[in-house]
C-alpha cells in the first residue's frame, strides 16, 4: 500500500500510539513496531515476489468514481444483505488464522467489533477459540471458513458444531489445495505454535510485551482441531507444511458439493476468480462466492478480485451473492467494488494490523474510520443506499 503524507508524518515519530492511527496504514506501521517479526511478517507477507499482494490493492487505483451531487443525503444507508442476513455497512471479517498469535485478545476482540458494527465475523479453521464460544457471542452474523482436512471426522464434527451453534453460513476455502510460497516464512522460521529459533529469539526478547503475553496468558491452541491433530497445537509446523499435509488434495466440486449437503444452510465458496467456477459455484447450489486469492498468499501472478469482478458479477451477480475479498484499505475500495456490482466486501489485514496493534480498541477504531470513509464517500458520490451505486459511476483509465 502507498503511505500517503499523513502516514509518513506518523511514521516519522519515534512513538506511536492508537490516537495516531487514522487508517490501515497507520495500524500496519503500529503493528510492525509492536509485534516480533516473524509474527509481523506472516500477517503482512504473501506468496513469491508478492505481485498479486500488491495488485490486490493497487487494481481499486486504476479506475475513478464519478460522483452525482444534489441528491440530498442528510440521511443515508449503508445496509446490504448478505447470505440472508442483513449487515449495517457493506464490509465485513474475512476468517483468519492464529488470531490469539497477534494480539491476546485474538478471535473474540473481532468478534466483538464485528458485533459492534453488525457485520459478519469470519471464523477460521485454524482459529484460536472454539465455533461454540462464537456461537454464544452477539446475534451479528457469522460465517465458519472450513478448510477440508483428510481427517474425515474432523470436517464433519466441524460442520455438526456449526450447525449445533447456529452459525449463518459456511465458506469453504478452495485456493489452498497447497501451500503458497511464503518466504518471509521460511526466512523468519514462523511455525504455528511458534518456535524459538536462533534468528527469532532477538526479536521475541526485544518485543517484551508481546512474549509476555505469549508465555503467561491462556494457553496458545488451534481449539476446533486440537482433539483431532496435535499438529499446530502441539507440534510446531509452518503453515505450508500445514497445508500440504493435513489438508486433502483430492477436494473436488463433489466435496464442496457434499458439504453444502451435510450443512444445509446458506453456502459461500471462498477463493473463486474465473467466471467458469462462479457458474460452477451457482450449479452446485451456493448461494454465495467470495472472489478471491487470499490476499495473494498463495497463488503470485494471480489476477486480482477487483480486476476480475466485473466479469464475475455479470455471469452471475443476479443468482448468488458475490463478495469482493482483498486488498480493502480504503472506503472508496468499498464503493468501487459495490459499484461494478460486488454485494459487499470483506478483508483480512485490514482489521489484523489493527487487532495486533492495539486488541479491540484498535479493530473498533480501523472499523470506525472505514465505516466513516464509506458513509463519507457515498454522501459525496450522492448514494443514498448502496444500490444507488452502479457501473455509471465508474470510469476505467
Ligand atoms: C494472517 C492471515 C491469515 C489468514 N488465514 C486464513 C484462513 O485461515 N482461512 C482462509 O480462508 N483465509 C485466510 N486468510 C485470507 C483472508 O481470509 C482473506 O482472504 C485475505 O486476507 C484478503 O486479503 P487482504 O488481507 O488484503 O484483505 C488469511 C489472511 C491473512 C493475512
Amino acid at each position: 500500500m502507498r503511505s500517503n503524507e499523513a502516514s509518513r508524518l506518523a511514521r516519522n515519530r519515534l512513538w506511536m500510539g492508537l490516537d495516531d492511527c487514522n487508517n490501515v496504514d497507520d495500524f500496519r506501521e503500529l503493528a510492525r513496531r509492536r509485534l516480533p517479526g516473524p509474527i509481523f511478517h506472516y500477517i503482512d507477507g504473501a506468496a513469491d515476489d508478492e505481485l498479486t499482494k500488491d495488485r490486490n490493492t493497487s487494481a481499486f487505483a486504476d479506475c475513478d468514481l464519478v460522483p452525482n451531487v444534489l441528491a440530498g443525503v442528510e440521511e443515508i444507508d449503508l445496509s446490504t444483505t448478505v447470505m440472508g442476513r442483513r449487515m449495517e455497512m457493506p464490509l465485513f471479517f474475512s476468517p483468519t488464522a492464529l488470531q490469539r498469535l497477534f494480539h491476546w485478545q485474538g478471535e473474540r476482540a473481532v468478534a466483538a467489533a464485528a458485533q459492534k458494527y453488525g457485520v459478519y465475523f469470519g471464523i477460521s479453521s485454524l482459529a484460536t477459540v472454539s465455533i461454540e464460544e462464537i456461537g454464544r457471542m452477539g446475534d451479528n452474523p457469522k460465517l465458519f471458513q472450513l478448510y477440508i482436512h483428510k481427517d474425515k471426522a474432523l470436517n464433519h464434527a466441524m460442520i455438526e458444531a456449526c450447525k449445533a451453534a447456529k452459525f449463518d453460513a459456511i465458506a469453504l476455502t478452495v485456493d489452498t489445495i497447497v501451500g503458497g510460497n511464503r518466504e518471509r516464512c521460511l526466512q523468519t522460521g514462523f511455525t504455528s505454535p511458534p518456535k524459538v529459533t536462533p534468528s527469532s529469539a532477538l526479536s521475541f526478547a526485544a518485543h517484551p510485551q508481546w512474549t509476555l503475553n505469549y508465555l503467561f496468558r491462556e494457553k496458545f491452541e488451534l481449539s476446533n482441531l486440537k482433539d483431532h491433530v496435535a499438529e499446530g497445537t502441539n507440534v510446531a509446523l509452518s503453515v505450508a507444511d500445514y497445508f500440504n499435509t493435513m489438508l486433502d488434495q483430492s477436494m473436488d466440486w463433489k466435496t464442496a458439493e457434499a458439504v453444502r449437503v451435510q450443512w444445509g444452510g446458506q453456502f459461500c465458496l471462498k477463493g473463486i476468480m474465473s467466471v467458469e467456477d462462479a457458474k460452477r459455484a451457482v450449479d452446485i447450489g451456493a448461494t454465495a462466492i467470495m472472489v478471491s486469492n487470499h490476499g495473494g498468499r498463495q497463488l503470485d501472478g494471480s489476477r486480482a478480485p477487483f480486476d476480475q469482478l466485473a466479469e464475475i458479477c455479470d455471469a452471475v451477480g443476479d443468482k448468488i451473492d458475490v463478495i469482493c475479498d482483498g486488498g480493502i484499505r480504503r472506503g472508496s475500495h468499498v464503493l468501487k467494488a459495490l459499484s461494478v456490482g460486488a454485494k459487499a466486501c470483506s478483508g483480512g489485514r485490514m482489521y489484523l494490523y489493527a487487532l495486533a496493534a492495539a486488541g479491540q480498541p484498535g479493530v473498533e477504531r480501523i472499523m470506525g474510520r472505514l465505516r466513516a470513509e464509506i458513509e463519507r464517500d457515498m454522501k459525496l458520490m450522492g448514494a443514498k443506499s448502496v444500490e444507488d451505486l452502479g457501473r455509471s459511476n465508474l470510469r476505467w483509465r
